[in-house]
């Protein structure tokens, strides 16, 4: 299976995407809904509750997992891959969101002047500035925290005057820094894409984060054959939330834009070393 894994709904919008494209593997997807929003976390928690996820999905069958939060990715995913991945799941891979989106700015970008918006981890994590320094020399990074966003995406206030009113104010920082291509560095910005573009103006490209990672996964798998003859193809979708599971369903299926059929409760036990 692929494993997918968000600290709640958000990641919901990458499963959607990797549907279209990637019908056929077998999915697991699961929502950390009961420790969410991971955004305002300190590094230290963030890693352990994304590596606690991430060894469920290995228990559960997965072959390879990716991290669809931008904020496990850019504050847990690092020492998984380094530290626990090599000692507990060899043979297992974890991938982030950061890379991929980074390699599609530098593509997407005229003048070097690219924005990226997200949690306060992952700005303060400065994980995209330092990825993006290495796929190109001089490019302009600048980063914005935009922690109001992330509630008012999952109260349902997108295009309402007030939330397009957060959004100018966090956005005009980015652009009196005239940048020419933005990041959407959280999984919930995606719902409020059309209002980021129209504020950003015609100068900018806004980069569609669901269809880069997906894009970017299929490439993986064709330049990875050893791990996608792993992946068992029977087109199934098993749903996990760590919360209560009605609204997992009733919330997730407009982030999936599809219908959820089932969702099982999972309980993430903090004392057992994972
Ligand atoms: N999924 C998170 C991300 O992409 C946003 C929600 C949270 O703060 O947990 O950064």
């Amino acid at each position: 299976m692929i494993g997918v894994f968000d600290s709640g709904f958000g990641g919901l919008t990458i499963l959607g995407e990797f549907l279209k494209t990637l019908p056929n593997y077998d999915y697991f997807y699961l929502g950390d809904s009961a420790r969410t929003p991971y955004g305002n976390k300190s590094q230290e928690v963030i890693y352990t509750y994304t590596r606690q996820a991430v060894n469920f999905l290995f228990n559960k069958g997965c072959v390879l997992i990716i991290l669809a939060c931008n904020t496990a990715s850019t504050k847990a995913l690092r020492k998984i891959q380094q530290e626990w991945l090599p000692v507990n799941y060899p043979n297992g891979r974890v991938l982030g969101v950061v890379i991929p989106l980074a390699e599609a700015a530098v593509e997407s970008t005229r003048y070097g002047r690219i924005g990226v918006i997200g949690t306060q981890a992952t700005i303060d994590s400065r994980v995209y500035e330092e990825e993006l320094g290495k796929l190109g020399a001089g490019l302009k990074v600048h980063g914005q925290a935009c922690p109001l966003l992330v509630p008012l995406v999952e109260e349902g206030w997108v295009g309402k005057p007030e939330s397009n009113m957060i959004l100018k104010k966090y956005l005009f920082r980015v652009k009196r820094k005239m940048i020419d291509t933005l990041i959407l560095g959280c999984t919930h910005y995606g719902f409020l894409s059309k209002d980021i573009a129209r504020i950003m103006g015609k100068n900018c490209r806004v980069l569609n984060g669901p269809e880069t990672i997906s894009r970017k996964l299929a490439d993986y798998l064709i330049r990875h054959p050893e791990i996608e003859v792993r992946i068992p193809q029977n087109k199934t979708v098993t749903y996990c939330t760590t919360d209560d599971p009605d609204r997992f369903r009733i919330f997730g299926e407009k982030f999936l834009n599809q219908n959820i059929p089932s969702v099982e409760k999972i309980v993430m036990d903090p004392q057992r070393k994972a």
